[in-house]
């Protein structure tokens, strides 16, 4: 479904500030997978993410989505195939537009317009479906601008948007990271669901390692770069927050500091 060979990306190169973040990224997603990406700051996750997406093109390497080379493909060109969403609560939607274009926006996405004018009326009842099974009540707030939501109810509806086409690739940054442990224990879950509803295939980074274990098939961690462990199945299953820890440390033959690795 995804398939990342050998990625490479330097921010600035030639410049004091040269940061070489992808060093030979590989990573192989089938479809339906829902794989959880751990890695402490500046491993490289949000980098790879861009590199998905489209946001970013790497130095060299290849990325595959489906049987497709997208590695040079721009961002826009993707929006059918990959949805995302980001940490900030504000950043996946537009605050001046309600609650029905945004989702109109997100549905609308790599497909053509006549098609679009035809469904309208369809359309909002799929929206109002969709959104009350959020049970946030705001089936009956369409109009209401996004800019009046929660954060979490944007997280909610921002996962709906990623969620209205069929066999995407969902990219999560962090998603949960700006919310109260609550609202995030209620994305968390609402991410669940509309995974496994959807049946999408899913990259998820997340700060926290027990998120990281408790949710999805696999585990990989990433470290200056690359995929430095890739747990899944039976052992997965198995591990505890301090097997992975200490299967990072052996991994890397060095001790690994706590910088953005929650043990929680
Ligand atoms: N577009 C960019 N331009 C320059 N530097 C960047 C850019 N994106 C990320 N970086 C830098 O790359 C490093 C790794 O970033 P990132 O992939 O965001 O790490 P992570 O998400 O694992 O914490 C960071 O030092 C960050 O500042
Ligand atoms: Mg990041």
């Amino acid at each position: 479904m995804m398939r990342a060979e050998q990625l490479f990306k330097t921010f600035n190169p030639g410049t004091p500030l040269e940061n070489p973040v992808l060093r030979g990224l590989s990573l192989n997603i089938e479809t339906g997978q829902f794989v959880t990406v751990i890695g402490s700051n500046g491993a490289g996750k949000s980098t790879l993410l861009n590199a998905v997406s489209g946001d970013i093109t790497p130095d060299r390497g290849r990325l595959f989505i489906g049987e497709q080379d997208v590695t040079l493909m721009p961002a826009w060109r993707r929006a059918g195939m990959v949805a995302r969403v980001f940490q900030d609560p504000l950043a996946g939607t537009c605050e001046g537009l309600s609650i029905e274009e945004n989702l109109a926006l997100a549905l609308q996405r790599g497909q053509s317009r006549g098609f679009q004018r035809a469904v309208k009326n369809k359309q909002r009842q799929l929206f109002r479906d969709k959104l009350a099974t959020l049970e946030l009540g705001l089936e009956n707030r369409l109009g209401d601008h996004m800019g009046l939501l929660s954060g979490g109810q944007r997280q909610a509806v921002s996962l709906l948007m990623a969620s209205l086409q069929p066999s995407r690739l969902l990219l999560l940054d962090e998603h949960t990271a700006a919310l109260d442990p609550k609202t995030a224990a209620f994305v968390l879950a609402l991410t669940d669901r509309i995974v496994a509803e959807q049946q999408l295939t899913v990259l998820m980074v997340t700060h926290s390692m027990r998120q990281a274990l408790d949710h999805g098939h696999r585990t990989v961690m990433l470290h200056q770069g690359r995929v430095v462990l890739d747990v899944s199945g039976e052992q997965r299953a198995k591990m505890q927050v301090t097997d992975l820890l200490a299967m990072f440390e052996k991994t890397r033959g060095e001790k690994l500091d706590d910088d953005g690795l929650l043990l929680s």
